[in-house]
């Protein structure tokens, strides 16, 4: 079968350093470029972790590329609080050559896109690079096969009672590709927050003896402990591989066809995603999740990366 052209632009982060993972140690898929957006961290921390993570995962030949330094109108916020201050405290990598690719995010995001058909662009993290890389060139919308996102939520948020984090810290961003005409899937909270890294997971993951095992849970480990400080939860929600296990195994989420839209006021509803159901849609909504087969797929990765 032929392997699905990806794009990840992600800001890891905890969460998203199992998406990449998951990318990384798939037969299904060819990471063709990584982008890095500043969201969990700052640009220079989420690069830096997007690096040391390829070197770990044996694919530091992927062209890396550092993203926008903040947002497209907005000031930058980021989450210390969830992902610490090098944006994925607990893990202590080796120290790896740094090699970035010379160009900005959206260039690569625009080059790798033009070369290659029917790629699919995932973003586990603000959507500035992705919106930026339309504005430029807004011809190559024609040429993405598919834009799949971890962000917003059918009901509540987590930053605010409104908004998710990755729409909320940039909304314009968010808006420009959800009008961009082309197809979306959403993973939303209201999925990824039924997908909990509890005990049970914790055990299961601690019995695979292989290095992908061993990162998953000591990083895992400083993400429980931050989410239950945070947000009170007792264990913490594994948002961003739901991308990714979407596009390897059909058989995890269910969707529903909706209109998405983005608010971009500045109200305390800014960075909400109003999911539509009787109006021309835009997006696959991800509605239910299948949690056994979702960890089977995290644990099989975590076996293949040696
Ligand atoms: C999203 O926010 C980030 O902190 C996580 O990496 C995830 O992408 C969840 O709201
Ligand atoms: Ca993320």
């Amino acid at each position: 079968m032929k392997r699905r052209n990806i794009i990840l632009d992600c800001d890891p982060g905890h969460d998203d350093a199992i998406a990449l993972l998951l990318c990384c140690y798939s037969d299904k898929l060819n990471l063709l470029a990584v982008t890095t957006a500043a969201g969990n961290q700052t640009i220079e921390k989420t690069t830096r972790n997007a690096n040391n993570l390829l070197h770990f995962f044996n694919s530091q030949n992927i062209p890396l590329a550092m993203g926008a330094s903040s947002p497209l109108v907005r000031p930058i916020q980021t989450c210390p609080e969830i992902h610490g201050e090098s944006g994925l405290d607990g893990f202590d990598f080796p120290l790896y050559e740094e090699h970035y690719d010379k160009r900005e995010g959206y260039q690569l995001i625009i080059d790798t896109i033009k070369e290659n058909d029917d790629v699919t662009v995932i973003t586990t993290g603000p959507m500035t690079n992705l919106a930026k890389a339309i504005k430029a060139e807004p011809n190559i919308t024609s040429r993405i096969k598919e834009i799949v996102l971890m962000g917003g939520s059918t009901t509540e948020g987590n930053i605010t009672k409104a908004a998710e984090f990755n729409i909320l810290v940039d909304p314009e961003a968010a808006d420009i590709c959800f009008s961009s005409g082309v197809p979306l899937r959403m993973l939303g909270l209201n999925v990824t927050r039924k997908i909990l890294v509890d005990d049970k997971v914790m055990l299961e993951a601690s019995k695979i003896k292989t290095r992908g095992g061993d990162l998953f849970v000591k990083l895992m480990k400083v993400f429980n402990e931050n989410q239950r400080k945070f947000f009170g939860l007792t264990a913490g929600p594994l948002h961003d591989p739901a991308t990714v296990i979407s596009l390897i195994d059909d058989e995890v989420f269910t969707f529903k066809d909706m209109q998405v839209k983005i608010d971009i006021s500045n109200t305390d509803l800014v960075g909400k995603t109003y999911c539509l159901l009787d109006k021309p849609h835009n997006t696959k909504v991800a509605i239910e999740v299948n949690l056994d087969k979702y960890w089977e797929n995290i644990y099989s990765a975590l076996r293949r990366c040696k």
